[in-house]
C-alpha cells in the first residue's frame, strides 16, 4: 500500500516514523513534510486546500490511503472528497470535523447527549454576549466559535477584559472564526488529554498525555502550540480513563452517529479533571502536537493497520499494544517564538542527540545548501522513553543539550506536574 501523509509538523514526523515501520506499507509520501520527514518518506509540495490536486496525485501515484495530520484540511472536507474519489482516508468528514471546527456545535452536542462540560451560551451579537456576562460571573471564558489556531480563547478575570475579548472576536481578530462567540463557565482542576481512535461506532483508547501550553518555565508567558508533553498522564488514573470513555467519548460517538455524521479518526479530548470528575474542555479531530510525539514511541501495534481499520469501520476486530514506559518530549523553538523569530538559522549535531537514545522529530526544519536550518517557530521535538517520567525527562534534556543551535531555546521543566506523583 502506498500512503500519502498530509502535514509538516512534529506530529507528522512522529506519524511518518511509525507508519514506515508497518509491514503493510510500500511507499510513504508526505505533503509538504519537513527535513526530518524527507529522510524517511518522499516529500512533495501539494496544496492540501486543492482537493482535486490531492486526488489527482493519489491516482497518478497509486496511493490507496491518505493520513491527514492537521485539522484545517479536515474541516475543509478533504476526507469527503478523497472518499468520493474512492481513496481510503484517515480523518473525519467535514460534518464530523465540526467537533473541532465549531465550539458551539460541540457544546450543543454535549447538552443534547448529557456530556459533562462547562455551562455555556452561544452569541452572534456583542451586546447580548456582554449582557450575559452579568450572569456568567468571573472569570469568564470567551471563545471564538471557529478555528483560531489555538488563539481564540480568553480567560477574562475582569468585566473589562471579558468585554474586550468579545469585541475582539466580533471585530474580526479571528476572521470568520469569530462570527460567533461562546461564553462558558470557568472550570477548576488539572488538565489532561485523552486520545480515542474511532471508526464511526467503536472507540479505542489511544493513550493519555499532558502538554505545556505556556512558553515559559513554571507555566508563564504567552500560550504556544505546545512546548513539550509526556505520556501517559499520571493524573489519568484507570478510573478517570474509564469515566472519560463512558461519560464523554462513547456518548459523543453515539451522538454523532445519531445525527448522521459518524466520527472516524482521532478524537482528542481536552479535559479538566474537576472535583465532579472529567469535564470536556474541547475536542480536536486530529492528534495533538506535541502529544503525538509521545504517543507514537509507546505504541507497539501497527499504526497503519489501526488507521485503516478505523477508516473501514472494523476497529472491533483490533486492539492496540502499548509499552509500559513513559515518553517525554521537549520542544526546541526559535528564540522569539511565539512572537517573531529569525528564519534559516543553522542547526548542528542532531545525530549526537540521537546517539543518546533520543528520537528527534522535526517540525519547522528545512535544508539550505545541505545544512539543516530552522524554518518555523517550533522546530525540533527531542523525545525519550524510560520507566518513569523523571528518567525520561533527564534523558530528553541530556539529548537536547547535545544539539548545537544558537537561535534555539526550550522550557527546562517539561514534566514537572508528573514528577513525584
Ligand atoms: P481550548 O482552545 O478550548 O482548549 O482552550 C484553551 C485553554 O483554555 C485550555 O487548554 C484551558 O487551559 C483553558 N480553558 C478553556 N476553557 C476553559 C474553561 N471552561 N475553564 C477553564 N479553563 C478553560
Ligand atoms: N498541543 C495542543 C494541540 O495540538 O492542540
Amino acid at each position: 500500500m502506498n500512503v500519502l501523509l498530509i502535514g509538516s509538523g512534529g506530529r507528522e514526523h512522529a506519524l511518518a516514523w511509525k507508519l514506515v515501520q508497518s509491514p503493510k506499507l510500500d511507499k510513504l509520501w508526505c505533503a509538504p513534510g519537513n527535513a526530518g520527514i524527507a529522510e524517511i518518506a518522499e516529500t512533495v509540495s501539494l496544496d492540501p486546500g486543492n482537493h482535486q490536486a490531492v486526488t489527482g496525485f493519489c491516482r497518478e501515484n497509486d496511493i490507496g490511503f491518505v493520513v491527514v495530520g492537521p485539522e484545517a484540511p479536515l474541516v475543509a472536507g478533504l476526507a469527503d472528497d478523497l472518499e468520493a474519489a474512492g481513496i481510503g482516508v484517515f480523518g473525519p468528514s467535514a460534518a464530523a470535523a465540526q467537533l473541532e471546527g465549531s465550539k458551539g456545535f460541540t457544546k450543543d452536542l454535549c447538552a443534547e447527549f448529557n456530556i459533562p462540560t462547562a455551562a455555556y451560551r452561544r452569541f452572534t451579537q456583542a451586546a447580548e454576549a456582554k449582557a450575559y456576562l452579568e450572569k456568567a460571573g468571573l472569570p469568564a471564558v470567551i471563545k471564538a466559535d471557529g478555528l483560531a489556531a489555538g488563539k481564540g480563547v480568553v480567560i477574562a478575570e475582569t468585566r473589562e477584559a471579558a468585554e474586550a475579548a468579545i469585541d475582539d472576536c466580533f471585530d474580526g481578530t479571528f476572521g470568520e472564526a469569530g462570527h460567533e462567540v461562546v461564553i462558558e463557565a470557568f472550570l477548576v482542576g488539572e488538565e489532561a488529554s485523552l486520545f480515542a481512535l474511532c471508526d464511526g461506532q467503536t472507540a479505542m483508547l489511544l493513550g493519555t498525555a499532558q502538554d505545556h501550553k505556556r512558553v515559559g518555565d513554571g507555566d508563564t508567558g504567552p500560550n504556544t502550540g505546545g512546548m513539550g508533553a509526556y505520556s501517559p498522564a499520571p493524573c489519568m488514573t484507570q478510573e478517570m480513563i474509564d469515566r472519560t470513555m463512558s461519560e464523554i467519548i462513547v456518548p459523543t460517538l453515539a451522538g454523532m452517529h445519531h445525527r448522521g455524521h459518524p466520527f472516524k479518526g482521532i478524537l482528542y479530548a481536552g479535559l479538566m479533571l474537576t472535583a465532579d470528575g472529567p469535564q470536556l474542555i474541547e475536542y480536536n479531530v486530529r492528534f495533538g502536537d506535541p502529544e503525538c510525539q509521545v504517543l507514537m514511541p509507546r505504541l507497539k501495534s501497527d499504526l497503519l493497520e489501526l488507521m485503516m481499520a478505523a477508516s473501514q469501520g472494523s476497529l472491533l476486530e483490533h486492539d492496540a499494544q502499548w509499552s509500559d514506559e513513559y515518553a517525554l518530549s521537549v520542544v526546541l523553538a526559535s528564540k522569539g517564538y511565539p512572537g517573531a523569530y529569525e528564519k534559516n538559522t543553522p542547526i548542528r549535531d542532531v545525530e549526537k542527540a540521537e546517539e543518546q537514545g533520543a528520537l528527534v522529530f522535526h517540525a519547522g526544519t528545512g535544508r539550505k545548501d545541505g545544512q539543516l536550518v530552522a524554518t518555523g517557530g517550533r522546530v525540533l521535538n527531542v523525545t525519550a522513553i524510560a520507566p518513569n517520567v523523571a528518567e525520561a525527562q533527564a534523558k530528553a534534556y541530556a539529548a537536547a543539550d547535545e544539539i548545537d543551535w544558537g537561535n534555539g531555546f526550550c522550557r527546562r521543566d517539561i514534566g514537572w506536574r508528573a514528577i513525584g506523583k
